[in-house]
């Protein structure tokens, strides 16, 4: 196909590198999908197939390791009736053995989007910018919003959101917290995020979540102050994909930071326990209270399944994806005139 027919077929292309083009609606929009999406995976056998994303294929790059993002991307688009392409970083060589450019120009060619876990954020920006096609961020150094997209999903989903819900994320200011700051100044909450000096998160992410006026945003170093009262206390590795010269001195910065039942006991009793995983046992969190009462850590890896099908469904079938909204809207309409 001529690159002009292409740039035309795919004009209006929605990237997800970031919350930045997301308003407070749309993610609830988004949400709302993903329920749907959810109790339409456990009505698979009905004999309705449910196929959004037929005849559409995926590229898939990972640069870094993973379970969870890998797993539930490509079984995610099998289900929806579309097909993933996985790429190890290293055999394609982002940017050694080819450009970003080309690599970009080349996928959009054969592909109908592009899921990327990389290094640097700057590459993905890259693709997105030469892609003529969706390219997701599936983490990079600077964020992972899949996967804080997941997290504010599982407690919208158990009904705890609001506006006032204090999430309280303890330990390094790295991809995930960045991505909950982002969050922040999108949809109200109040967010803190505790860690070492030294280990706060991105400048740019936190100053324009606060000058966004959207939430109550502390960054502090105290993680027993910080927890008070907290609604929910989130953890994450000491150490990210790519730092791991640096454990040693990680490991002894930030014991002071660990989710254990004593700083758990300092917020509200209904508090839940979030990690992104894969988890640390006896670093970040103790094992009692990742595999305690109040932990809901396998319901939110689970629904980064339900959460990314809704999002690719968006990207690559928005007029599916604006007839379920346009009906939902019908159907919340009709019930309020019925009264
Ligand atoms: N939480 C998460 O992204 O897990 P993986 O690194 O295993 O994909
Ligand atoms: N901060 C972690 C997240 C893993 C899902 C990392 O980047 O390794």
């Amino acid at each position: 196909m001529e690159e002009h027919v292409l740039k035309q077929v795919h004009a209006g292309k929605r990237d997800f590198l970031g919350f930045s083009h997301l308003d407070a609606a749309k993610i609830i929009e988004l949400f709302d999908y993903s329920l749907f999406i959810k109790r339409k995976r456990t009505e698979r056998s009905s004999g309705d197939p449910f196929l959004p994303l037929k005849d559409r294929t995926v590229a898939m790059i990972f640069s870094k390791p993973s379970l969870r993002t890998r797993v539930s991307f490509e079984l995610g688009i099998h289900e929806l009736g579309g097909y993933a392409i996985n790429l190890e970083g290293k055999s394609i060589g982002v940017g050694s053995r080819e450009s970003v450019e080309d690599i970009a120009r080349l996928l959009s060619r054969y592909n109908d989007a592009i899921v990327a876990r990389l290094h640097e954020h700057s590459v993905i920006e890259g693709l997105a910018a030469n892609a003529s096609i969706p390219v997701v961020n599936a983490l990079t150094d600077l964020s992972h919003p899949c996967q804080v997209l997941a997290d504010a999903f599982t407690l919208y989903e158990k009904g705890l959101w609001h506006k006032d819900i204090k999430v309280v994320f303890v330990g390094d200011g790295n991809n995930v917290a960045n991505s909950w700051i982002e969050l922040a100044g999108i949809l109200p909450f109040h967010f803190v995020l505790a860690c070492p000096e030294g280990y706060t998160p991105d400048s740019g992410l936190l100053d324009a979540a606060r000058n966004a006026g959207i939430s109550r945003i502390e960054v502090i170093h105290d993680p027993e102050a910080a927890v008070s009262d907290a609604d929910v206390l989130y953890t994450d590795v000491w150490t990210s994909m790519g730092q791991e010269d640096e454990q040693e001195e990680r490991l002894r910065i930030f014991a002071p930071y660990q989710i254990n039942s004593r700083l758990l006991g300092l917020a509200k009793p209904s508090a839940v326990v979030m990690h992104c995983m894969p988890a640390h046992r006896g670093q970040e969190i103790t094992a009692e209270v990742m595999d305690g009462p109040q932990s809901v850590v396998i319901d939110e890896a689970e629904n980064r399944l339900h959460v990314q099908k809704a999002l690719m469904v968006k990207l690559l079938n928005h007029e599916e994806y604006r007839k379920f909204h346009l009906t939902h809207r019908l159907l919340n309409a009709a019930k309020n005139i019925k009264g």
